[in-house]
Formats: structure tokens, sequence, C-alpha cells
């Protein structure tokens, strides 16, 4: 007797995934670099780290720790810069093995959307847009602000032709309000969420664990906080395609994002301590799916039930 397959294929906006993964930018190097450590069918596509017009050197160590069941991280968004990266990542895209994806950050709209073409110049899929950057015409992050993430977004999309994503932050007063602002200014989905902001600090040195004292919370305790904001998201723009992000370790939290209205799923801390979760989540879900008599994980997009 043949095993029936459960399909994983899903839809994300213009894009069609092979698989509901996505490696979630930051965690998986360059993708060029880490799919040699992981596995890179698992995915539907992995994004690489930002990257911005020129290098930033990034915080000085430490800069990762454990808090609590999660983690806390302060890089500072350390990158080559764009001319770099075209350089060095974008002659191996091709060869990944995986659907590459980009991922742009800037302090102006303008140069997001120069490192932008730059991406897409080197090949990648599809560009996340990183506004968990600080505004510099106003206070917090771009990603807190509608007006600041609606003029970013609008600048990538004049700026390149293959599909983006905006990725938000769960720390913005109405996420769904920037969500829908992004999406008029013509992304194609968002990314929900970021970190969220966290300190820890270490009571027998009285320091800080970082060196920048706050920085991104990622790991299990994201996941009630970002399926919150997929929540909202989808409650008020049940068009927009989503990507759940944040506290991804098994099958059964991939399951809950996409029951919550998110078409794809991306996992980020996981990769620290198991490159190749991408497998086991798959076999999670597949198992899973057949105990249900699910045939095909699209099925189960934003069919949670209200009480
Ligand atoms: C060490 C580290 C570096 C990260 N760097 C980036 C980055 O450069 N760009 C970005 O958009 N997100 C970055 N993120 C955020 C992740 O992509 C993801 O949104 C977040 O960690 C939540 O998912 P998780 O709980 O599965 O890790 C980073 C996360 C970590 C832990």
């Amino acid at each position: 007797m043949t095993r029936k397959i459960v399909e994983l294929g899903v839809e994300l906006g213009p894009l069609t995934l092979r698989s509901p993964l996505i490696g979630a930018s930051g965690t998986v190097g360059s993708v060029v670099d880490f799919v040699g450590v992981s596995v890179p069918a698992a995915y539907g596509a992995m994004v690489a780290k930002s990257v911005a017009g020129k290098p930033w050197a990034g915080r000085a160590a430490p800069r990762i720790a454990p808090a609590g069941v999660g983690m806390i991280n302060g890089i500072g968004i350390q990158n080559p810069g764009i001319d770099a990266w075209v350089a060095e990542v974008g002659p191996q895209i091709a060869s990944a093995g995986v659907p590459v994806w980009g991922s742009s950050v800037g302090t102006e709209s303008d140069e997001f959307a120069l490192v932008s073409k730059g991406l897409e110049a080197a090949g990648v899929q599809a560009v996340e847009i990183n506004l968990s950057c600080p505004n510099l015409h106003g206070g917090g992050l771009i990603a807190f602000d509608p007006g600041a993430s609606a003029a970013v977004v609008s600048a990538v999309r004049g700026a390149i032709s293959v599909p983006i994503g905006a990725k938000l932050a769960p720390d913005a007063s109405s996420i769904a309000e920037v969500a829908g602002a992004v999406a008029k200014a013509g992304a194609d989905w968002v990314v929900v969420a970021n970190t969220a902001m966290g300190a820890a600090i270490d009571i027998e040195t009285r320091r800080p664990k970082i060196s920048g004292f706050i920085g991104g919370y990622s790991g299990p305790p994201l996941k009630p906080i970002a399926l919150r904001c997929v929540v909202e998201i989808h409650r008020q723009h049940p068009e927009l395609a989503i990507i759940g992000c944040g506290g991804v370790m098994c099958g059964k939290d991939v399951i809950e994002y996409l029951m919550a209205g998110a078409s794809a799923v991306a996992v980020g801390t996981a990769h620290f301590a198991e490159p190749k979760v991408g497998k086991r989540l798959l076999a999670e879900i597949d198992r899973w799916c057949r105990r249900h008599k699910i045939g095909s994980v699209r099925e189960l997009v934003g069919t949670v039930q209200e009480w």
C-alpha cells in the first residue's frame, strides 16, 4: 500500500512555497553558508541576515545570552554592506538548494531601496524589509510608526519587482495598523514578528548580559506574543498574507501559527541548538496531519474556531 503524502506546499501572496517553513533572518547566516549544516530541502525559503548600504560593525561582545527559556541578542545587525554581500553571496544563490530571500535594512527609505535593488540584482527570490531599525525622524523603531514603515515599503516597492515582505515589531502599539499601512504601500506579506525588546542582568557581575543592555528577546516565550500579533492582523486584514515568527520549537507550534492565519512560519532561535530542526518540524507536522486526516497543510490556514 502506498503511503499517502501530506501536501506541504502553501501560497504566500504571489508565491507558492514547497514548504510552510522559512529560515528566519539572522539565524541562518547568509543562507549559502548555513545550508551545509542544515536541511535546506525542508524549507520553502531561507532569509539571509539583514544587510545595509554600507558595512555595519555591530555591537561589542557579549552580544548573545540565554535569558530564561529564551535568548537575548544585541548583534547590532553586523553586516558587510550590500556591495560586499552581492560579491560574496550573489554567485552562490542559484546553487543554494533552497530559495534565498534577502533582507534589507537601513536608516532612510533611500538606503532600504538601494540595498533591495542590490539584493534583487544578486538573484534573491524575494526581499524582506527589516523595519526594526531606529527611526531617525522620531522615537523608537521604524516598525512602531505606520507612516514611516509605509514610506520605506513604498520606496522599496518602487525600486524592485520581486515580491516583498515587511518584517514588523511585536512591541508596536498597534501592529495591525502598521500591517495595514505597509500592505497599502505595496508589501506582498508581513512577517510577524521580529524579536521583542528585552533586557537581562547577570546578578553576580551586576552587568547586563549583553553589552548593549537592551536587545531582542526570542525563543519560546515570544510565541504567545507573536501569535497574538498574527491574530490581530488576520482579524483586521484577512486578505493580507502573513509569515508567523517567534518561538517555534516543534511541529505543533507551526500548526498553531497556521490556524491563527499565517500562511507560512519562520523558525529562528531553534537553529542555534538544532541546525537541522526543519526536518524534525516537517516530520511532526506530517504526523499531526495524518492523525487528523489533513491532506494538505494549506487547509489549516486561518481555521481556528473562536469560542
Ligand atoms: C541572533 C539573532 C539575530 C537576528 N538577526 C536578525 C536580522 O538581521 N534581521 C531580522 O529581520 N531579524 C533578525 N532576527 C530575528 C529573527 O529573524 C526572528 O524574527 C526572531 O528571532 C523571532 O523568532 P524566534 O523566536 O524563532 O527566534 C535575529 C534573531 C536572532 C536570535
